[in-house]
């Protein structure tokens, strides 16, 4: 039996801990939050109980789905027990802690595995698979589309690191999974078109340009708002073609008549379009505790969206393009 210990029981924790509760083989160790009433509901949920953190840590591996400024800390103090962690993104939002927290990894041979969910759902590794078989020649030109469906509140704006750091280096690490190479320019253009945003002080609409070294270029353009759902498409354009893969909705109709063509609106939200990829995504952080030659994001992979998100606020600053 693997015993993993989740560390948060808000809105991921509760999905990464019913998810492996109901894993063969798997056990949920505990849970671990400050908030008593929201730990023991999820301990109750997963058949578990609730956990002071030492005990988290004394797991053997554990689930961190705390609030970001507490993840660094955690996955040092996991570092120093010896414990595997599945971190939750971002890993910090200062690009230096990353690098410390990183060596306390790295030092202690552990198994640090980034909560980038995107690259597990079943659409987007299709895709990355057909581009890896080279199906539609050398990749081009790659554009995601990734909107919210409305903006969070005022106080997650405030504490986020801002809509780059936040929501963007989601896409900036699709990015990277999907191009050949690594990106070596990034430029970025944004805007507070939303009230309750640039009352926040951050951003909500923009649009974001990679480079790479033999000219492929990868778009982002991200909202904090879009009207018709959750937003996340992708399309990769190639030599020989293309590949892309589109919005799910929460079933396949097509309704027309003399208005026009409709279906559902897009999934609500990232609960909802991304469930499969949780469900795979902590399945290969099984996998790989258990010896099984899967890959994963790991913390280098979150290091780097870090400083990409880093090198588009600046761009989005200053109007030029930062190299990488
Ligand atoms: N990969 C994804 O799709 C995805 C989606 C949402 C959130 N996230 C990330 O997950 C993290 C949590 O986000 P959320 O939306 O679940 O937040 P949330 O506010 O819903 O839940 C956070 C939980 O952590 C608890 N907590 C606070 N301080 C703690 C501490 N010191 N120790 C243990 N628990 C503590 C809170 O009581 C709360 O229950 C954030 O870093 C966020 O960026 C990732």
């Amino acid at each position: 039996m693997r015993d993993v210990a989740v560390i948060g029981a808000g809105r991921i924790g509760a999905i990464h801990a019913r998810n492996l509760a109901a894993m063969p083989g798997v056990r949920v160790a505990g849970i671990a939050d400050p908030d008593a009433a929201a730990a023991s509901r999820l301990a109750a949920a997963c058949r578990t109980e609730v956990i002071a953190l030492d005990a988290a840590f004394a797991a053997g591996a554990v689930v961190i789905a705390s609030p970001t400024p507490t993840h660094a800390d955690f996955v040092e103090r996991a570092a120093a027990a010896g414990c595997a962690v599945f971190c939750e993104k971002p890993l910090d939002l200062d690009a230096g802690r990353v690098r410390a927290c990183l060596a306390a990894a790295t030092r202690a041979s552990i198994l640090l595995m980034v909560g980038f969910n995107r690259r597990f759902d079943p659409s987007f590794a299709a895709l990355k698979a057909t581009i890896a078989a080279g199906v539609i020649g050398r990749l081009e030109l790659l554009s995601i589309t990734s909107r919210d469906p409305a903006p969070p509140p005022a106080a997650y704006l405030r504490a986020s690191g801002g809509l780059f750091r936040d929501m963007t280096i989601h896409d900036f690490d699709m990015a990277r999974f999907l191009l050949d190479e690594e990106p070596v320019g990034v430029h970025a253009t944004a805007s507070a078109l939303l009230d309750e945003v640039r009352a926040a002080g951050d951003i909500d609409t923009a649009a974001v340009t990679l480079r790479t070294a033999s000219g492929a270029i990868a778009t982002i353009t991200n909202s904090r708002r879009a009207s018709y759902g959750y937003d996340q498409r992708i399309e990769a354009h190639g030599a020989d073609g293309l590949v892309a893969a589109g919005n799910r909705t929460a079933t396949s109709l097509t309704l027309a008549d003399r208005h026009g063509f409709r279906t559902d609106p897009a999934l609500p939200f990232f609960l909802e379009r991304y469930e499969a990829a949780y469900r795979a995504e902590i399945a290969t952080f099984i996998a790989a505790l258990d010896g099984e030659d899967v890959t994963f994001p790991g913390g280098e992979d979150g290091l780097r969206a870090l400083l990409i998100a880093d090198a588009a606020l600046e761009s989005s600053r200053s109007g030029r393009e930062v190299a990488l």
